[in-house]
């Protein structure tokens, strides 16, 4: 059986990878993530410069998922630079680089370093990061997103993607697909966390940042994280890849995901909790899953979702 899978001209081995933010900040964690049998990784959105990020507690388990206000802890620009051009991974067209400038002007800074290097992957941009006090999400603001894209696509030529917000409303579905559709985006990853929800255990708050308020992920946002998925698919070209992130914990959500046109699948909130082995687990049990419905590959089945 073959969990191979395509975005742009990149073949993945499988479509399992981690979501940006999770075990992917520091050297260790991301060469444990490059080693492990995911069929890629990406490294934690970052800024131009290292950032201490939000004050903990800022990530907290919760039964049916997570909350997060991290604040884009990382290690800075340069230090994902190196990595990512470092002997292991220079030669890799499969990696991904997540860019999550605190401006504007940051990010086109980092995309002309990005440009004029021997970097061979793919670019994520972070358009969703709903953490940082007083920064809005970018991609909830239409006009706005149309500007940002407009300045990255008149310098960066490599292939890049975007990582949205999830969106609740179908017009905002299309205007949003709409945008998308004018650019040479490669994917666009769906969703980032359920941004400024609020979590309250013995009457409390459970993270400290922003009074309480964090991004939601895990097996709450997982219809969520489907819809937006089946959304995209629909709407946009055929060549815009859909990478699917949201409430996978087991097989049949990488299945979902898949059954909906993701190309690939990102794992969060689970990877948190279990850590790598989680690959071979869902590897397994989505398997399992396609022998039992004569599946050889993820194309006899991606994007198929049945209507009623
Ligand atoms: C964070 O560092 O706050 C998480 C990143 C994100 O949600 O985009």
């Amino acid at each position: 059986m073959n969990l191979e899978s395509k975005i742009y001209d990149r073949t993945f081995a499988n479509c399992l990878m981690n979501a940006s933010g999770v075990k992917c900040m520091t050297f260790d964690e991301l060469e444990v993530l490059r080693t492990a049998e995911n069929g890629s990784f990406i490294t934690k959105s970052c800024t131009l410069q290292p950032r201490e990020g939000n004050p903990s507690p800022r990530y907290i388990d919760l039964k049916l998922g997570s909350i997060n206000s991290m604040g884009l802890p990382n290690l800075g620009f340069d230090f994902y630079l190196d990595y990512v051009l470092n002997e292991n991974n220079r030669n890799n067209k499969n990696v991904f680089f997540s860019l999550a400038g605190l401006s504007l002007e940051e990010n086109m800074e980092m995309l002309k370093q990005i440009q004029n290097s021997d970097f061979k992957g793919l670019v994520e941009l972070n358009l969703s990061c709903p953490n940082i006090p007083g920064k809005p999400q970018t991609a909830y603001d239409f006009d706005r997103t149309k500007v940002v894209l407009e300045e990255v696509f008149s310098l960066y030529k490599k292939p890049l993607g975007v990582k949205l917000p999830p969106y609740f409303d179908m017009v905002h579905f299309e205007m949003m697909a709409e945008i998308l559709n004018k650019f040479p985006l490669k994917f666009v990853t769906c969703i980032n966390s359920i941004g400024n929800a609020l979590f309250i255990d013995n009457e409390t708050v459970v993270i400290k940042p922003k009074g309480g308020f964090g991004g939601i992920g895990g097996a709450y946002v997982k219809p969520t994280a489907l819809a937006n998925v089946r959304m995209f698919y629909k709407l946009l070209r055929n060549d815009i890849a859909i990478i699917g992130c949201g409430g996978v914990e087991n097989g049949r959500d990488v299945f979902e995901h898949l059954l909906c046109g993701a190309s690939m699948v990102q794992v969060g909130t689970q990877l948190m909790k279990e850590g790598t082995d989680v690959f071979h687990r869902l590897i397994l049990e989505l398997k399992e899953i396609m022998q039992t419905k004569g599946y050889k590959n993820i194309e006899d089945f991606r994007g198929s979702l049945k209507e009623l």
